[in-house]
């Protein structure tokens, strides 16, 4: 069976650390909110839906640590707490969805009763993305025919959404209908989510996979060797334009020259119906040191200058189906984001 990614166990939350994966399969126990933004800033917890779960966890855990009897003052550093999680990573939503959904769980009468009630609302979040990528991952799968060859970038599984996955939940849910389906998997640099996380997942799931350099994409491609692209998304716009991790972009613009179907799934927390326009989301720039060196050895000469937005965005044209748990959406993105997708300040 597959380690969970996260879980809440005895008042702590437990994650699997994905910055030593797949060399060593390491568990931390987090029973500090610090500890938990520290593991979502350093990626030991990463992939959009999985992100809202633990910070919806990390503020349960931060609530716990409040002292005061006080209501008023609990509430006052109970926020606190939520905007020092809202600074963490700024492009995935569901970090935000998380935050919104646990501001409206701090209800009670006493302290006591909204702790209890937030760690039942992030428990409550925990199990609807587990049922959200479940659900989507079967809608997917029939977009998926026998003997297809998916190229996905990135980790979009387990790993990712502690749930069943999004990209790779679609391509286990279609394998498990009886489906014959291979991979290719780019690596992802900087920070090889592909290399070191996807092949990882598939291996376990017994799926036939091929990891290929992000450059060799197009390669492949001419070749009529993929049958679909699947990617997860970090944050979609009222108007479909996707968030993704970089190079998602240069997929879909490559997969459209090709003729080749490009699919995004994701759960609907990953929808921000507030965002008029894709070009609103807030793009990650991490330290150039993830560019100029990998897994701390250093490959470019010391002092050279770096790029590293982490996301890039893919405008709808290029997106032939969005899969939510609530169906699978066709253009006009923005008539069918606006039915299932959710609007939050
Ligand atoms: O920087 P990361 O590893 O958190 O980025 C992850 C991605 O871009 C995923 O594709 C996305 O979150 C979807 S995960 C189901």
């Amino acid at each position: 069976m597959m380690a969970r990614a996260i879980e809440w166990l005895d008042g702590k939350l437990r994650i699997l650390d994905q910055s030593k994966l797949p060399g060593e399969q390491v568990f931390a126990d987090l029973d500090s909110y610090h500890d938990v933004i520290l593991a979502i800033k350093e990626m030991r917890v990463r992939g959009a839906p999985a992100i809202g779960v633990a910070v919806a966890y990390g503020i349960a855990l931060g609530a716990s640590g409040i002292k005061t009897a006080n209501k008023d003052e609990f509430l006052a550093q109970l926020n606190q707490v939520m905007q020092t999680f809202a600074a963490s990573r700024p492009t995935a939503v569901n970090l935000f969805q998380a935050i919104n959904r646990m501001k409206k769980a701090a209800r009670g009468d006493g302290v006591a009763e909204i702790k209890k009630s937030l760690i039942n609302e992030a428990k409550r979040i925990h199990r609807e993305e587990i049922t959200a990528t479940e659900k989507l991952s079967q809608l997917g799968a029939e977009l998926i025919k026998d003997g297809f060859t998916v190229l996905t970038h990135c980790n979009a599984g387990p790993l990712a959404t502690a749930g069943y996955g999004t990209a790779l939940g679609v391509i286990k849910a279609a394998k498990d209908q009886g489906k014959k389906v291979s991979v290719f998997a780019t690596e992802t640099r900087p920070l090889l989510q592909g290399a070191r996380l996807t092949t990882w997942e598939l291996r376990q799931e017994g799926i036939s996979v091929t990891l290929i350099t992000d450059s060799m994409a197009g390669y492949f491609m001419k070749r009529g060797e993929i049958d679909c692209v699947i990617v997860g998304a970090d944050r979609i716009a009222a108007n479909g334009y996707t968030a993704n991790k970089i190079g998602t972009y240069t997929l879909a613009v490559l997969a459209n020259a090709h003729g080749i179907p490009f699919y995004v799934a994701a759960p609907t927390t990953t929808i921000d119906l507030s965002l008029t326009s894709g070009y609103q989301i807030p793009i990650e720039e991490r330290s150039p040191e993830e560019v100029t060196h990998i897994q701390g050895v250093p490959i470019a000469p010391e002092g050279i200058r770096a790029a590293n937005p982490a996301f890039d965005i893919t405008p709808p044209s290029y997106i032939t189906a969005i899969i939510t748990e609530k169906g699978i959406i066709r253009k006009p993105y923005t008539e069918g984001l606006k039915g299932v997708g959710s609007r939050f300040s």
